[in-house]
């Protein structure tokens, strides 16, 4: 495997611990504990699984966690109410509305009733407006990871062909975002792009965002090429045993690895990085709402 390996496990530790240090001198200097609240609508597993895990790291950085588990026929209005009181508690500098809401929910609108400031996903409409036009915003988790991953790995992106895979809101458009702010060339391809292998053999950097399970083949890589894969898909593996499934990315990881220069592994790449993201963004937002310096290497 010729392809560097970019391990975001222990970059994604490298961020927690820089974290960890700001709380500690927020705490000690001006006698402010950053804190995050996470809201979780109903009983899916998965979701469960990451709001553990996200209150699990928030404590251990030091910060304080909330959390609001609401049954899963919550109305809209008693949700926004529970925002309503978040957005105006001076400890809350972080607020996150775990995704998917069940059904009934309105998700825009009530992604859209967290205070902006306080908004740690930078899904509100008013942070995906100030990101698009170059201002100072919250800046979604997953891409935020991944462009600090790429300047770890080449220093400077300036002048680069980057190719987004992917279109969603959550990654594919913010990444598109990010990497034009560090003056990549930056196409957004997704799954109707003609040509499509055409078009990511052109790239430098490859952010593969399209949720299909080993979609991208180590023939449409540029050889030396970097390959950001944010794909997590569960496949079954019944070769490990009954009922065993296996997290593959949405690149094919061992083809790939031959030709690319570097590449991130999954899991073990982008998928830490999101929750330690997360946690940099509500240092920030903290350091924001007291009119403090924002911690340097945790933003965009
Ligand atoms: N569900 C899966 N990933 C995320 C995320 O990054 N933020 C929120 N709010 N919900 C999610």
């Amino acid at each position: 495997m010729p392809a560097t390996l970019i391990d975001g496990k222990a970059f994604a530790a490298r961020v927690r611990s820089q974290v960890a240090d700001h709380v500690t001198r927020l705490k000690s200097e001006h006698g402010i504990t950053p804190g995050l609240a996470v809201v979780l609508v109903g009983e899916d597993p998965a979701s469960q699984v990451y709001v553990r895990s996200k209150g699990k790291q928030t404590v251990e950085v030091g910060m304080k966690s909330v959390e609001h588990k609401l049954d899963v026929d919550t109305s809209e209005a008693d949700l926004l109410a529970v925002i309503d009181q978040l957005n105006n508690d001076p400890e809350i500098h972080g607020i996150l509305v775990q995704l998917p809401l069940p059904e009934h929910l309105d998700e825009d609108l009530v992604i859209n009733s967290i205070a902006p400031e306080k908004d740690v996903d930078g899904f509100h409409i008013s942070n995906v407006g100030l990101l698009g036009t170059g201002q100072k915003s919250m800046v979604p988790c997953t891409p935020l990871g991944c462009l600090m991953m790429l300047r770890d790995h080449h220093g400077s992106i300036l002048g680069m062909d980057a190719v987004v895979v992917g279109r969603s809101n959550i990654v594919g458009k913010p990444m598109a975002q990010l990497l034009l702010g560090d003056s990549c060339t930056v196409t957004i391809a997704h799954s109707r792009t003609k040509d499509l292998p055409d078009v990511v053999r052109r790239a430098d950097i490859v952010v593969a965002a399209v949720g299909r399970p080993e979609m991208i083949p180590g023939d449409w890589i540029k050889p030396g090429a970097t390959v950001i894969d944010v794909g997590i898909n569960r496949l079954d593996a019944p070769e490990r045993g009954e009922g065993k499934t296996r997290l593959v990315g949405d690149v094919q990881f061992e083809s790939c690895a031959e030709v690319a220069g570097a590449i991130t592994p999954v899991p073990g790449g982008v998928g830490p990085m999101t929750i330690a993201c997360l946690l940099a963004n509500t240092v920030t937002a903290c350091c924001r709402a007291n009119g403090l310096a924002e911690p340097e290497g945790l933003t965009a």
